[in-house]
């Protein structure tokens, strides 16, 4: 009914719009956000064990396996240390170098996906200490793990995974910060920053859901019939395009692929036409540069582009055919921010479609069978 969807025409609406508050919940009370120290209480992890850990697997499936792949860039850079990111599926049956030096993180919503169980398991039984980011209290990956990071994003009710992505994200970061700490690998100037750019986050985000979501549902005419689209970015946006193509295919049907910007010239470039609409991420951020001029080389050849970038970076508008502006933030939190056009454009074409989003055919919200 509309009264348990709050009013919406949905529960991935619904859980769209809870998102400000569900990352809000996700920090409120891990970092002090006058003096930047990390809190993270019942972590269940001395300070000397996480000192001694050399190497991060990062072990997750479908949409938490792209919030992993965020997560590699953030930890590599400020807790300095090397991170692995795998598909549990693959995890659970390769060869494994892991020993007691390894801390495994899996992140999961429900905390009972069977591969990704499968796999801390395994890497239990070689020696790793396990750490589960979940959000769901009490599930079978919390109760097998040495530590948790609960992530506050409340019930998910729509399959397609909208509000435990940003959730997840905003676990990680705070992790990011409380290990950069422990390792005196991040200075507390540093992770001030960081938290107040995660709370900031938040009130960007409620800001604008409501005009983007406007904003995006008068752009969709040109593109819920396509048959196919491709979703690009560099760095710390290349997961969320990976994340964006996910969540179209998942919910439109619509043949979605996500690429890395810089590997296009490997492949995809050959795709393209004015068929294939393709939706580059182009946050005015550290790889900006790079990424315009893989934009350039998809409009000299005559490709579809829908931009996504930074408020008051007029060129966007030379070089697309439509273009999405977002607020600036702190670089570090772009993937959250860049995640809420992704989900609402799926979200607008796939209502357009005449699709079910809450239930999409043949996916389940938890596969808990291999
Ligand atoms: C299913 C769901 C996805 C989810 C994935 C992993 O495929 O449909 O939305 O991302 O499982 O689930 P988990 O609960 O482990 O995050």
């Amino acid at each position: 009914s509309m009264a348990e969807k709050g009013g919406y025409k949905h529960f991935m609406l619904k859980e769209i719009f809870e998102q400000p508050q569900a990352i809000t919940n996700t920090v409120a009370g891990r970092i002090n956000l006058e003096s930047g120290k990390a809190n993270l209480p019942n972590l269940g992890f001395s300070d000397e064990q996480l000192r001694d850990i050399d190497r991060i697997f990062l072990v997750a499936c479908g949409t938490s396996w792209h919030a992993a792949m965020v997560a590699k860039y953030w930890l590599e850079k400020y807790a300095k240390i090397p991170v692995q990111v795998d598909i549990a599926s693959e995890f659970r049956y390769r060869h494994l170098l892991i020993d007691e030096r390894v801390l495994t993180i899996c992140i999961s919503q429900s905390g009972e996906t069977a591969d990704t169980l499968a796999g801390i398991r395994r890497a239990k039984k070689m020696g790793s200490k396990i750490l589960t980011i979940c959000n769901v209290v009490g599930s079978t990956m919390t109760r097998e793990a040495d530590g948790v990071i609960y992530t506050h994003a409340g019930p998910e009710i729509g399959v397609a995974s909208t509000k435990a992505f940003t959730a997840q994200l905003s676990a990680l970061l705070l992790f990011t910060v409380f290990l950069g700490q422990k390792r005196k690998q991040l200075s507390l100037e540093k992770s001030l920053q960081l938290g107040r750019a995660l709370v900031g986050v938040a009130t960007v985000i409620e800001e604008i859901l409501p005009s983007l979501q406007k904003k995006i549902a008068s752009l969709i005419d040109d593109y819920y019939d396509s048959r196919d689209f491709l979703f690009i970015g560099r760095g710390l946006s290349f997961p969320i395009a990976l994340e964006g193509a996910l969540k179209l295919k998942e919910i439109s049907y619509i043949h979605a692929e996500g690429y890395a910007s810089g590997e296009l010239k490997h492949g995809p470039i050959a795709l393209i036409d004015r068929d294939m609409p393709i939706l580059a991420l182009v946050p005015d951020d550290d790889v900006y540069q790079k990424s315009i001029s893989n934009v350039e080389e998809i409009k000299a050849r005559q490709g579809r582009l829908i931009l996504i970038g930074s408020e008051g970076d007029s060129q966007l508008a030379n070089i697309s055919d439509d273009v999405i502006y977002l607020p600036r933030v702190d670089d570090d939190v772009n993937p959250i921010l860049y995640t809420i056009p992704a989900q609402l454009l799926s979200y607008e074409i796939a209502t357009r479609r005449g699709c079910d989003v809450d239930q999409p055919r043949n996916l389940a919200k938890s596969v808990t069978v291999e």
